[in-house]
């Protein structure tokens, strides 16, 4: 039903937004402005402000609503997603504005996980440089590129701990451990929204995918997840706490179901961690169709039921469900729901538009100046080049075989990702054009443009045929030395990508064995969105780099370390199994009652491979080396109001300069509930030259103690803890210490 609305106190409501200046808004002066419009609007303006529907330029879910700008003229949508451009936001943004009564601006969102069209690391390789600066750096350029193209809001940082690597979603997020990962969420959070999201330039973020997605049975996406609230709590609540605590505005809910409720009908996570616990004060958007998909949980019988369950849950805007537009009005209608519900989450909503100063000037964004000039800038095509190389992980390097030297004569090029371009932009591209990546082969022939390069696919990345062997093997017996390109298509992880082997795919393990063969000097290179069972690689290639996927300046940033024009810094920030039959399998397991003995049959064990990973979380080597010193206390023991001073003198006895992650972990030998073997409690990453050495201090104080106790309280226990300190979770010196 239309109500037809005195044309002078929508104007009126109007002059008095687009008279303030946009300055730092007070938050009372918003939350007066933003109740005003409330209380001007119709129940349905109201629900309309609480869907979000996609437009047709990208798709990211099962289906798409094609009415979706007739949705917007009739104010049946608040926000669009996968819009992005100058032109067509604006587009899009006067639709709302002249066609609507409130003329209330819509939000732009769009998932902008590691850039928008300078393509960055995936996030899971950007974890492995372990560097917060330029991972905030890599989030602050792709906020400023996705807003010069209209856009408000993303949907990042993916905050989901994993440690399986059957699940695809792995590469979305920053790896297995929780305080690695927390530190760079919050570090994504600020790149994203900078200080003021009144400034042209910042991009509301939105963490998720809340809670536990990551932990989705037998790594199948989508799958169920069940878990005590200690697991919960200690380890995948934390990421998202530090992002929100980092200032994220938005929070987006999980497909999967927690402990058998859904996350999208969940009161628990919704509204008693994340608004009574946490204070929370931004809103919450369902994952693509969730609110529908309880109904395929078994939870709802039908729209309204799936309705009720979400808004009473806690839940602001329903993404593409178009339920909250079809079932709100009866709910009201009906006393099911109290319209003071829909308020409170219209009110969220308005505020973050007021914020971004949209009431001021809803086409603010959507410049065509902007694009012209802040997109792919060559600063930013440097910065996505240094993020690249600090991100690849050296595996293996025996001999020294790398870095290759520059007046090789002959280098044979070869394999399925040698040339590949899409690829190298992984999944969740946003806007990037992987017509302008940097393929290997590219890259190698800039670095070294008077080499001999011969190139050859030898197979697909997925396919059968060993046809192309032959040209491979011919071309690799004339070279000095062969770079062999093996992984991933980019569509085998990310999003409704799990494998249950994870192996190299197609017939590659068969073509690294065939230039095996040949007797030449092998570097490998990996391209690939989760660990790989590579065990074969690495008991016979010399050398090892793990490169994920590295985006648009892939080729070049790959030379540059298989040339040592930089030093590869990278670790690993998840753990690589022998074999899926591992999984999971982290580096912060428990020592169980029975820890595994060589000599007594009767302890933790495999009968068919060993407790260790083929590589261990935090590893990865250097073209130098490091030696640590045994480390020093400040004391011996500590009280519960003290800190501790840990330190260690690092130095580089190789022969390159380099960069080292000094990493320190604590183990609580004894405490009311069993602990981790070790946890990651700081980090930090130093810079050597060659010769030179560094005392690293860390401070242990209370917060690094702390768990969730017996009693699910938390908080540190007195009694004995070891330190270690070392360059990846296994090789470490240790110490010990008591709390009294
Ligand atoms: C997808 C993903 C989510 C993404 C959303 C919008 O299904 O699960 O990560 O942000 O839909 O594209």
């Amino acid at each position: 039903m239309k109500i037809k609305f005195p044309l002078m106190i929508a104007v009126l409501s109007w002059a008095l937004f687009s008279c303030q200046p946009t300055v730092k808004k007070s938050a009372d002066s918003i939350d007066a402005k933003v109740d005003s419009i409330v209380s001007l609007m119709t129940l349905e303006e109201k629900i309309g402000q609480l869907t979000l529907f996609t437009s047709d330029m990208d798709q990211t879910g099962a289906f798409i609503r094609k009415e979706y700008e007739e949705d917007i003229k009739q104010g049946r949508v608040g926000s669009i997603f996968n819009a992005y451009g100058a032109e067509y936001t604006r587009k899009l943004q006067k639709m709302a504005v002249e066609n609507t009564r409130m003329k209330i601006p819509l939000l732009f969102g769009y998932d902008v996980i590691h850039g928008h069209r300078t393509i960055f690391p995936m996030p899971l390789a950007e974890a492995a440089s372990w560097d917060l600066e330029i991972i905030e750096k890599s989030a602050r350029i792709a906020a400023i590129e996705a807003t010069a193209e209209g856009l408000h809001w993303t949907f990042a940082p993916m905050a989901d701990v994993s440690f399986d690597p059957r699940w695809g979603r792995i590469i979305e997020g920053a790896g297995e451990d929780t305080y690695l990962a927390s530190l760079i969420s919050a570090a994504r959070v600020k790149g994203f929204q900078g200080d003021n999201l009144s400034d042209l330039n910042t991009l509301v973020a939105c963490v998720k995918h809340f809670a536990a997605y990551g932990a989705s049975q037998a790594g199948r996406d989508y799958h169920s997840v069940d878990m005590s609230e200690r697991m919960l709590r200690e380890v995948y609540l934390p990421p998202y706490k530090a992002a929100l605590d980092a200032g994220a505005m938005t929070v987006m809910t999980s497909f999967n179901d927690l402990n058998g409720i859904p996350a999208t009908a969940s009161k628990y996570l919704m509204t008693e961690i994340l608004r009574d616990e946490w204070g929370f004060e931004g809103f919450i958007v369902t994952d693509y169709t969730s609110i529908m998909e309880l109904m395929y949980h078994g939870v709802a019988a039908d729209t309204l039921e799936a309705s009720l369950l979400s808004i009473n849950a806690g839940v602001d805007i329903d993404m593409q469900a178009g339920f909250y537009n079809t079932a709100l009005t009866r709910l009201v209608e009906t006393k099911q729901v109290d319209e003071e519900l829909i308020n409170i989450a219209v009110r969220r909503i308005l505020k973050v538009k007021y914020l971004l100063g949209l009431f001021d000037d809803p086409y603010r964004y959507s410049s065509t100046e902007r694009e012209a000039t802040e997109i792919m800038t060559p600063e930013f095509i440097e910065t996505a080049r240094d993020v690249a190389r600090k991100s690849i992980v050296l595996l293996k390097n025996e001999n020294q075989l790398l870095p290759i030297d520059p007046a090789t004569k002959t280098i044979a090029v070869i394999g399925p990702l040698s040339e590949s371009r899409r690829d190298l932009i992984g999944s969740w591209s946003a806007a990037g054009d992987w017509a302008k990546s940097v393929t290997l082969l590219e890259g190698i022939k800039a670095r070294v443009p008077n080499a001999r390069i011969l190139h050859a696919q030898g197979c697909d990345i997925d396919g059968k045929s060993k046809d192309g062997f032959a040209q491979a093997i011919a071309a690799a017996r004339q070279a000095d030395v062969v770079v062999l390109a093996l992984g991933e298509a980019y569509w085998m992880s990310g999003e409704a990508a799990s494998r249950s082997d994870i192996g190299l795919p197609g017939v590659q393990q068969q073509l690294a064995e065939a230039i095996h063969a040949t007797g030449k000097p092998v570097v490998a290179v990996l391209m690939n969105g989760r660990p790989l069972t590579i065990n074969w690689l690495d008991e016979n290639i010399p050398a090892i780099l793990q490169t994920w996927f590295l985006g648009t300046t892939t080729g070049n940033a790959i030379a540059d370390v298989l040339f040592g024009d930089y030093n590869p810094s990278g670790k690993l920030p998840v753990t690589f199994p022998k074999n899926v039959g591992q999984i999971p399998i982290h580096y912060n397991m428990k020592n169980t009652g029975r820890p595994f003995d060589a000599n007594n049959k009767y302890t933790t064990k495999y009968l068919d491979v060993s407790n260790e990973p083929l590589y261990p979380f935090g590893f990865g080597l250097s073209y130098t080396t490091f030696a640590y010193d045994e480390i020093e206390l400040s004391k011996s023991s500590i009280g519960l109001e003290e800190t501790l001073t840990v330190s260690i003198n690092v130095a580089n006895t190789g022969d390159f300069d380099g960069e080292e992650v000094v990493q320190m972990y604590i183990r609580d030998k004894v405490a009311s509930v069993s602990r981790p073997v070790k946890e990651l409690k700081g980090f930090k990453k130093i810079n050597l030259k060659k010769g030179e050495s560094q005392k690293v201090s860390f401070e242990i104080g209370l917060e690094a103690l702390s768990f969730y106790r017996a009693d699910m309280s938390f908080g540190a226990e007195k009694g004995d803890f070891e330190v270690m300190i070392g360059g990846s979770s296994v090789d470490t010196k240790s110490a010990s210490f008591s709390l009294k």
